[in-house]
């Protein structure tokens, strides 16, 4: 079977800085990778190298069978990303938002009816005419996320998503992420252990730019001793200080 996404040595260097070092990652279609790091650790580097915001420096990437740098159309068709910093305009209404990401994949005669289909999925209605920038961090992360979703991406990369919102939204988002499983491939960075345990297929912790440990909870239980995703995490990453 294909991947969905491979990298070999996978590397990004700044100037004196290597922010991702030599990254080797196979990931099955359909899983959901939660991928975690302490602040630097290099996630968001990773993900803008495989949405081709960014080139790498050394190795390479794959997505679907596509590289990243010389396929680049093929593998933007491909992915959806929502951000760390979200990239919803301010001054564009909810729809015009989707519209206007819409318009980037789908042919003007699709475009009005996955609008429709995304404000209902992500219970955007009563938003639709409402410019973001009234709207609060929630639901701007919400939209973020319909936007990277509205193209019907094979891959998704969620930079975390859930990040400032409230109890209640994030378990709202966590079941919207659950649905879209079943025929997405997700990445999923995130800070937050609990979401960690709950969505992903499997577990990646990156310090310094590299991969420090890869598998299931429980794997990653049985191989450090440890009970728990954060006792885990905790061990994992103090242990590459
Ligand atoms: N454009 C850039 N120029 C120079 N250095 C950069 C740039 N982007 C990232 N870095 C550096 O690369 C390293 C990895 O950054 P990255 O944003 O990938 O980390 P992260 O794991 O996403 O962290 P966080 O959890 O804080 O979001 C950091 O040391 C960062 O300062
Ligand atoms: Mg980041």
């Amino acid at each position: 079977m294909g991947y969905a996404i491979k990298t070999e040595g996978l590397t990004k260097t700044y100037k004196d800085k290597v922010a991702v070092d030599g990254l080797t990652l196979s990931v099955n279609e359909g899983e959901l990778i939660a991928l975690l790091g302490v602040n630097g650790a290099g996630k968001t580097t990773t993900v803008r190298m495989l949405t081709c915001l960014t080139n790498p420096t050394d190795g390479r990437a794959e997505i679907l069978g596509h590289d990243v740098v010389r396929e680049k159309e093929i593998v933007k068709s491909l992915v959806g990303v929502s951000p760390q910093e979200t990239a919803v305009a301010e001054n564009l209404t909810v729809r015009e938002n989707l519209e206007f990401i819409a318009a980037l994949y789908l042919p003007k005669d699709k475009i009005k009816a996955a609008v429709d289909r995304t404000i209902n999925v992500f219970g955007l209605k009563e938003f639709g005419n409402k410019k973001a920038k009234l709207l609060s961090g929630g639901y701007k992360r919400k939209i973020s996320i319909a936007m990277a979703t509205i193209g019907g991406p094979k891959i998704l990369f969620l930079d975390e998503p859930t990040l400032g919102l409230d109890v209640l939204a994030r378990r709202q988002l966590w079941r919207e992420i659950e649905a879209l499983k079943k025929d997405t491939t997700i990445i999923l960075t995130t800070h937050y252990m609990e979401e960690a345990q709950v969505l992903a297929d499997r577990i990646v912790i990156m310090t310094e730019g590299k991969v420090r440990a890869v598998g299931t909870l429980e794997e990653l239980e049985a191989r450090t001793g440890k009970k728990g995703l954060e006792e885990v995490f905790v061990s994992v990453a103090e242990a590459e200080e």
